[in-house]
């Protein structure tokens, strides 16, 4: 594959001329449509086309059984570490063990916690769940899509302490109580100060991991989500047009993703040189012919997210020589990175083969890729620093790019899993995994 990319590119260069003066006209009459098209009608382009993979349509959410099953280990876990209860706010954890996150309940001032304790049952350990909510609130917590039979609502009066309420479930003798990381300080300094017997902090690694490495059911909408988004940008790239704004194209994607069954869709668009500043320059640049497109794109699927991004060319795209041979190196650098990784591999390695691939460029100013799965970006990271082994089930990004201040920026990205067998797979694989060409994405 690698050997087809080069003549991929010529191919589409030497069609080019032929198509210009057909594109000449089609620019013609583009700029007449927009003068005529209302904005918004314009965004909402017929993306007809444009159907998720017919295998994800069947796909479900994750099962009752499977939040049972999170929620026994989490409490074996918790065992284990001497501990006697987790809690988190509404964010990715409360949605892993109790299917409801910010969307569902936003935060605010007065604290909301998915609290979970062990109980020995027999030889079992099993989890009870608790939710404590404002008491004034109580009603609409309730209506929260908590998967768990028998949640116990502990309710707090507006003249309460909510953490002392919080805090009076556990047992006589108490250990640890571990929060979620992204709790937020008030609340960890709440629950301290109700119990000062008992340490309040930051769960740890072996409570961390059992969100890191992903289900079959989690990798399964990870993979739609994922084909979704890059046929999004496909069918996009086709609507585009010389003179086109970023915001403009912003747009298309994200009526495009949302057409594709996907939730909260957006991308980062940055045409030409503000595509050097990988997180955007905000100057609404409009789209030249010697300039790449670039879309970062991610989007949701049951929670899952997807992150996608492609550094794209028009068909009558004029791209300097030097510009295509940074896309070829980068292509190169995903390849090499994605090569390296399979179950044992020590995260740095795959960073490390990335960065050897770019004969270690400081243009290639960030790390190679993050964890992904309920967060657009979480643990575990594969960067120079990183001592975390891969293993079945974890998901990563393998993004590459590179960055040269007021010329040009050239990022691809596509996730991979690593598989039962212990291979490195692209989530994208099911609609032909990473890009080919800039005309190929
Ligand atoms: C999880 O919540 C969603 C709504 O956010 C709901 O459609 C789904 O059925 C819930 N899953 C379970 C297992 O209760
Ligand atoms: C849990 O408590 C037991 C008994 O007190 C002790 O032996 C063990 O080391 C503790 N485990 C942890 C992880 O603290
Ligand atoms: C890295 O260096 C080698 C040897 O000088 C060269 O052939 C190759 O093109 C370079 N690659 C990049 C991405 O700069």
């Amino acid at each position: 594959m690698e050997k087809g990319i080069p003549i991929a590119l010529e191919q589409q260069r030497s069609r080019a001329p032929q198509g210009r003066r057909l594109a000449t006209a089609l620019s013609a009459l583009f700029f007449v449509a927009l003068v005529h098209c209302v904005h918004n009608s314009w965004v909402k382009a017929d993306y007809d086309v444009l159907r998720t993979p017919k295998h994800c349509e069947l796909l479900s959410p994750i099962s009752a059984n499977e939040y049972e099953a999170r929620r026994t280990s989490l409490a074996r876990t918790l065992v284990e570490l001497n501990a006697s209860a987790y809690m988190a706010e509404p964010g990715a954890s409360s949605l892993f063990y109790g299917n409801f996150s910010q969307a569902n309940w936003g935060h605010s001032e007065r604290p909301l916690l998915l609290i979970i304790t062990p109980h020995q049952n027999g030889d079992t350990i099993e989890a009870k769940v608790s939710v404590l909510t404002p008491a004034f609130e109580a009603t609409r917590a309730k209506m929260l899509p908590v998967s768990a039979k028998g949640v116990t609502f502990i309710e707090w009066a507006e003249e309460s302490n909510p953490y002392e309420h919080a805090m009076s479930i556990l047992s006589a003798t108490p250990g640890s109580v571990f929060v979620d990381g992204q709790t937020r300080n008030f609340i960890v300094d709440g629950l301290q100060a109700a119990h000062p017997q008992v340490t309040v902090s930051s769960a740890p690694y072996e409570i961390k991991r059992l969100r890191e490495r992903k289900s079959p059911a989690e990798i399964e909408l990870m993979k739609c989500a994922n084909e979704a988004t890059v046929l999004s940008i496909r069918a996009v790239r086709k609507q585009l047009h010389f003179g086109i704004h970023e915001s403009t194209a912003g747009a298309l994607m994200k009526s495009a993703l949302s057409s594709a069954g996907l939730k909260d869709g957006g991308c980062l668009v940055l045409f030409g040189e503000n595509a050097a500043l990988p997180h955007g320059a905000g100057t609404d640049r409009t789209l030249g012919k010697n300039d790449f497109a670039l879309f970062d794109c991610t989007a949701g699927l049951h929670g899952y997210k997807s992150d996608v991004t492609r550094t794209v060319a028009l068909d009558g795209s004029e791209i300097p020589d030097d510009h295509l041979e940074i896309w070829r190196q980068v292509h190169t650098a995903q390849t090499e990175a994605i090569a390296t990784a399979h179950a044992g591999t020590i995260a740095a390695q795959v960073d490390k083969a990335a960065r050897a691939s770019l004969n270690n460029s400081k243009h290639f100013t960030h790390r190679l890729g993050h964890g992904i799965g309920l967060e657009v970006h979480e643990d575990p990271y594969l960067n120079g620093g990183s001592k975390t082994v891969l293993e079945t089930g974890h998901a990563f990004s393998n993004e590459p790019g590179i960055y040269i201040e007021g010329k040009v920026g050239v990022r691809l990205e596509d996730c991979f899993y690593i598989n039962e067998n212990g291979n490195a797979i692209f989530l994208t694989a099911g609609v032909g995994g990473k890009a080919r060409s800039p005309w190929d994405p």
